[in-house]
Order: C-alpha cells, then structure tokens, then sequence
C-alpha cells in the first residue's frame, strides 16, 4: 500500500514485511524518513534528524535525491549544468558561467494501482496518467506506482521521482524521468536512477568482483569512513563487477537472521554503484549511469527516463535478501515462468572443427542420454573458422554446412530436441564481409588506432542502420531455420567509444541490444534467448527482462563452479543459472573431478552438458544419464523454489544448498565440500524451511527412499550421516512429503 498523509506530509510504502518513508518539509524539499523491515508507518517527525547544522554540515540533509546546488561536499545523484542567461539563446551567444545548481521543490504526486491512476494529489484523477510506463515488460500486476513531482523553482527542469512497490516482495523499483521545461538544450553532467539511504551504520556491504572465469567472486566488508565504488566503463555489465549489493550494521546480520538492505540495476550500460559512508555514520547508496565520459543533453520539451535502481530490505539476513531478489526476478522480472531444459551445448567438444556429420552424430547421442535442447555454438557462418574472421557476416557457411542448416536442424527436432544457435550480434572481425563494406559501422574515432580484443571491433549501435542491418541478418536466419533459442555473445570491453550517438554510446548500446532483442521476442515469440558475455559478463536486471537464462561463466570446473554459483546466487536465482557438466579433465584449469560432483554442482542450477559424448563409453553415457533424468525429478524445485544456503565456502569451506518449494512439499538438498581438513568434523548442516510437522521421504538418484524424517528433525539435525568427506565430495538428494 502506499499513502499520503496531508497532515504531516508523511508519504509511506508499506510492503508486506516493510515500510519505507518521506517528507515533504516546510521548505518542500523531499526528505527520505525512514526505510525497514516492519510493516508499520511512520507519520511526520524526522527518526533520523540531520546531522549538526554548523556552517560545515549543513548539507548533511537526506534529500531523497541529493542534486548538486544546496549540496556540494557530499556525493550526489543529480548535476546538471544550464545555459546563462536562461532566456532563449540567440546565435552568437557565448555561454557565460553555465549555472550548476539545481534545488528541487515538490510539486504534487500521483498513484497507480496495478496500472490504473487512483490518486492525483489526494484526489481521484480526472484523467489518465500522461506519462508513459517505461517498465514495459511486467508479467506481475501486483504492484503500485507513485510519481511524486518536483520541480527546480529557477531552471527549466522538473523531476519526478518513481517508486514501484511489490507489496509482496518488499521490493521498490525505482527510477527518475527528468524534463527540460526551458528554452535551451541542459546538460546533465551526472544521474544515478535512485539514491538509497541506508539506516546509519549500515556500513558493511557484501558485493561480488571477478575477471573471466573468475565471475561473482564474493567480498564483504566494512566500508570506513569515505566513498567505495563498483562498476564498469563499457557497453555490458562487465566480469570486474555486477551491480549488486547486500547491506547491514556490522555485526548486526548473519546468512539466516538481522535486517539486510539490497540493491540491483536494471541496466547493462557503463554504470557505477558509489557507497559513501559519511563521518555522521550515515550510509548512501548511490546507482546509476557511470559519471566517467558521460554527457546526457535534454533539448527543450525533452524527457529522459533512466533505469531502474530495484531496492528493498530483509529480516532474514543475506539469505533471505537473495530470496527477495530470486522471488521478485523470477515473479517480475524474466520473461516467462516455463521450465528451463537440459540443454547441451557443442563448444567444448568441437570448437571451431564443425561440419554436419559431427553435431548430428553428438545430437544422437545427447538425445539419448535426455537432452531436451541441442545447441550449435561459434563457428557455424560466413568465414568463421576461427576466431580470426567471419563475425559479422550472418550467413550459414556452405563450407561447414553444405546442404545447409535446416536438414540438422530438423534432425535435432525429430530427436525430439529444441534446436539453439549461437550469435555474437553486436561484433565484427576485420576480416569479414560486413567490415569490408563498412568499416565505418564501428566504434572508433576518426584517423586514431582501432584496438582489437579477439580480434574484433564493437559496432556502433548509435547507429539505426546498423541495428536494422543486424535485424534483417538475424532474421534472415530465423524466417528461414526453426530455431528455437539463442546463445547472445558478447566477447570483449570497448575500447575507442567513438560513435554517431557521442557519448551517449555509454547508453545507447544497451538500448540498441534491447531494441534489438525485444524486436525478436516479438517477431519469434517462442524464441528463448540466452546472456553470454565471455561467461557471465552481461548479467542483470535490464538484460533478465529479455533474456530466458545466462551463462554463468567459462569456468566449468565444478570446485572453482561452487565459489562462482555461490556469489551469483546473492542476488540471482538458480533458474537462470547454466551449469554444465563438461570433461573429466576440466578444459579451463585442468583439474580431473569425479562425475558426481561435476554433476552435482551443474545440476543446482539449469542443467547443461558439454562433454564430448563421443569420447564417453556407454556405461558412462548410461550414467549422465541417470543423473538427467534424477535433475528433471526435482528440476521444478531448484528453478522455482526458494534457497537456502546453509553452508558456505567463505564460513564451512563446503556449499551446502537446499531449495523448497514455497508450499513446502518438496526439497533439493545438495552438499559439496570444497576445502576440508583432516582431523576436523564437519556436523551434517541442518535444514532450513520445512515443514516441522509433516514427514519427508529421502530419495537419491536411484528413486530409493534412504530415510524418512520429520520436518523438524531434519531442521535440527540434518541429513543423518552427511558429516564429512574429501574435497570434492558431494550428495544430491530430492526430499518429498508422503511418499
Ligand atoms: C565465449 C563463450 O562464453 C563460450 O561459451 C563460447 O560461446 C565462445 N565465446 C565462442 O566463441
């Protein structure tokens, strides 16, 4: 529910299990009041009064969304610079001292349920809402939007501050649209989507690092006194960073208790999330377009609508902020709610060295052991035999495929196979048709070097015609070949960022990928597409909305799988994690590892294989088999239950994970020890979210029931026998009341 309180200029957000609320002060500054996890709202005075009014702190006021004017030694989400004098610029008219300075005073607000306008001011609307929806693709209705309206009395810019609640996700969106109401184009030099303000002292925030096969790598620490950034400087979300957080008052929050604050962009562009943690204790959260190189120009009339910064908070420590997000992703955010398939995928078992003969003979073989989705990787087109050349050029290549690739296409699919195609749609090699014909169409700045990474340059999606070029050649495959799914790649950061857009490629990009992809989905609705970036290089809330699952990372090495899945799963949920079982000799660190627990680590999430099947010998294929066949048993419980992770690497050494479904019927339990050292026990982990009173039969891979247990036995005791084992050592088993 939300509400307005014209007494005490109280606006509150009330969610199922938090509150979150604001001021309208006597100088009509928006204020943030307060933000927890009880439901209960807070009318007029200010909990957290201003730090000390002397002429050094003054500026220490919680604006809801702090604009460089009023304020200046802190950090801020809003600067923009306008024209001097404000009247409309004559030509010759030098611009003198542009005024940097932006105060925003509330206006009004309005409230939509569920899409329809209920509330204007405290009155029932008269007309429709005039501004458009920018989050278009919402599967759950539940929800409420309030615009609340602000204005800078002086300069032609008004604001409007956008909150969506999920009552029953204690989840707010939230974003700003920004107009120029002037004469003159303004320059916005900085713009965060929202400013998060963390009750004082929460200070100690859990983020995730990384590099390529090193994704999602955990950190958590107390941020001291001063500012902490995390984000990226291209086009896609990036390895080095994603744009998460977790926070809390240290020491005040654990993996199942204390109230935990989280964060995520909805936003695969150049972003920045800065954490400032001020000498008063209190903690600001910062998310938005990346400052470095940025230039946003709103010409008169000109309303420009960011992203979105999705927030909300948990009594249930880290674990229940992840279930927050998982739940709030998969209910709101992905596109569809269907379950995702085994899939297979040829990479690593052929690379470049394609031809028909040798996937048709894979697909015989993966359909057998229960595949569902076969899919052909890089190498498939044009001149593409190698890295070195043929991105670009969208054609299937007659050398690889001579009669083409529909007849293996309809051979998968008489296999009973979906069939899936690899692309890198927003690449060229130099050595390639496209580039030939337009070496302009890529990023680059005129007479200077044009760096090469895997030997490709980045198109500019600034440009319409390349956009359309790249539809008409991607849809040209598609009209033509039944494909059921698409591997989007995406394999290298931008150098050179030159581009018909100037630097609003740093946006520009993303928004070409999404245009691109929703005009797909649209044409092919019953295309799933998949987020590849070199591996989970393009991973977050804007991208989910059009995408099915990620790859989660070229790192296939199920002990090195166990650190990368963990920090995923902070913030994303397992059914759009891939994980694949691929070599006994892993490929990417050499590391030989039992098929068990590559199986077992790969199945936690959407399961895939990668192996090559024609190296197995049949008792093996036999095996991969039955494990399949285990993961489609409980498949539904890992992709829609809820997670609890009741070890981990970073405090066990081991990753302990259980999934349940919400009505409590049924469980995933799945246990892998990383490190262990002898002469240490480690005590079976107990359970998490059962039902105490009902009984639970235990089953393994091979359907025998091991043990029949209480709900609450299991919540106090664990899995009877689980208690340690080597490095390496794992256990998957699917718990289900009654049988
Ligand atoms: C990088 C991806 O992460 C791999 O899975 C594979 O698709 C290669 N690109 C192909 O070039």
């Amino acid at each position: 529910m939300i509400h307005y309180n014209p007494n005490t200029r109280t606006f509150n957000l009330l969610g199922q299990h938090s509150h979150y609320a604001m001021l309208v002060d006597g100088d009509g500054r928006l204020l943030h009041l307060a933000w927890g996890p009880t439901p209960n709202p807070v009318t007029g005075h200010n909990r957290f009064a201003p730090p000390g009014q002397s002429s050094f702190e003054f500026q220490g006021q919680r604006d809801e969304l702090p604009a460089y004017g009023p304020i200046s030694v802190h950090e801020v989400a809003l600067k923009v610079s306008f024209p001097n004098p404000p009247t409309a610029l004559k030509p010759g008219d030098t611009l003198n001292r542009p005024i940097r300075d932006v105060r925003l005073a509330y206006t009004g607000y309005e409230i939509e349920e569920n899409g329809q306008l209920s509330m204007v001011n405290g009155q029932l609307p008269t007309a429709p809402s005039s501004l458009p929806n920018p989050q278009s693709a919402i599967r759950n209705p539940q929800s409420t939007l309030l615009r609340i309206f602000l204005h800078d009395p002086a300069q032609p810019l008004a604001v409007t501050l956008c909150y969506r609640l999920f009552p029953a996700h204690d989840v707010i969106e939230r974003w700003c649209e920004l107009t120029n109401t002037g004469p003159n184009p303004i320059r916005v030099e900085k713009l965060a989507f929202a400013a998060l303000h963390l009750p004082p002292g929460s200070s100690e925030v859990t983020t995730v690092h990384g590099a390529w096969g090193a994704e999602f790598t955990t950190q958590r620490h107390v941020l001291p006194v001063g500012s902490f950034n995390i984000g990226h400087r291209s086009v896609q979300t990036g390895h080095a960073f994603n744009p998460f957080f977790l926070a809390n008052r240290p020491g005040q929050a654990t993996e199942t208790s204390g109230p935990v604050y989280f964060g995520a962009l909805a936003f695969s562009g150049a972003w920045l999330l800065t954490f400032e943690h001020q000498h008063s204790g209190d903690v600001r959260v910062f998310g938005g377009y990346n400052p470095f190189d940025f230039e946003l120009i709103l010409q008169p009339g000109q309303t420009h609508t960011t992203p979105a910064f999705v927030c909300g908070v948990s009594d249930e420590g880290w674990g229940g902020a992840s279930r927050r997000l998982h739940t709030f992703t998969r209910d709101a955010v992905l596109p569809n709610d269907a379950p995702r398939p085994v899939l297979y995928n040829s990479w690593e078992a052929t690379y470049f060295a394609l031809s028909h003969e040798g996937q048709a003979a894979l697909a015989r073989k993966a359909a057998a052991i229960g595949v569902e989705l076969f899919v052909v990787d890089d190498g498939w087109f044009g001149g593409r035999r190698s890295p070195l050349s043929g991105l670009g050029d969208w054609t299937v290549s007659p050398e690889v495929f001579p009669r083409g690739l529909q007849p293996l296409i309809e051979e998968v699919h008489a296999l009973g196979m979906q069939f899936g195609l690899w692309f890198e749609p927003e690449m060229v090699n130099p050595d390639s048709d496209l580039y030939r014909q337009h070496p302009d169409w890529v990023l680059h700045f005129p007479g200077r070097p044009r760096t090469e990474a895997r030997m490709q340059l980045v198109l500019d999606y600034g440009r319409a015609e390349v956009i359309d070029h790249i539809f008409n050649a991607l849809d040209a495959i598609l009209a033509n070949h039944d494909i059921d799914f698409i591997k989007w790649d995406m394999n290298r950061n931008v150098t050179e960022p030159g581009s018909v857009t100037g630097k609003a490629i740093w946006r520009a990009h993303a928004a070409g990928v999404y245009g691109l992809m929703d005009r797909l989905r649209q044409k092919y609705p019953h295309l799933s597409l998949q987020s590849c970036s070199g591996g989970g290089g393009r991973v977050d809330l804007g991208i989910l909305r059009r995408v099915d699952q990620v790859w989660t990372s070229d790192n296939t090495d199920a002990l090195d799988r166990l650190r990368i899945q963990e920090g995923f799963s902070l913030a994303y949920p397992a059914r759009i994690m891939e994980a694949w079982v691929t070599h006994e000799k892993n490929h990417q660190t050499g590391r030989v590892l039992d098929l068990a627990t590559r199986f077992d680590v790969a199945m936690r999430g959407v399961l895939g294989i990668g192996s090559d099947l024609n190296a197995l010998s049949d008792e093996e294929l036999k095996a991969y088999a039955s494990y399949i066949a285990f993961y489609k048993r409980f498949r539904h419980v890992v992709q829609d239950g809820d997670l609890y992770r009741l070890e981990t690497l970073a405090e066990q050494g081991a990753s302990t994970l259980l999934y349940v479904l919400p009505d409590q019927s049924e469980a995933v339990y799945s246990v892998a020890v990383h490190d262990h050292l002898i002469g240490r026990h480690r005590p079976p982990a107990c359970l998490r979210g059962l039902n105490p009173q009902a009984t639970y039969a235990i089953f393994d891979r091979h359907e025998r029931a091991i043990a029949h247990l209480s709900g609450a036995d299991l919540m106090a005791q664990g899995i009877p026998g689980d208690t340690y084992g080597p490095a390496g050592y794992s256990r998957t088993l699917h718990l289900k009341i009654g049988d």
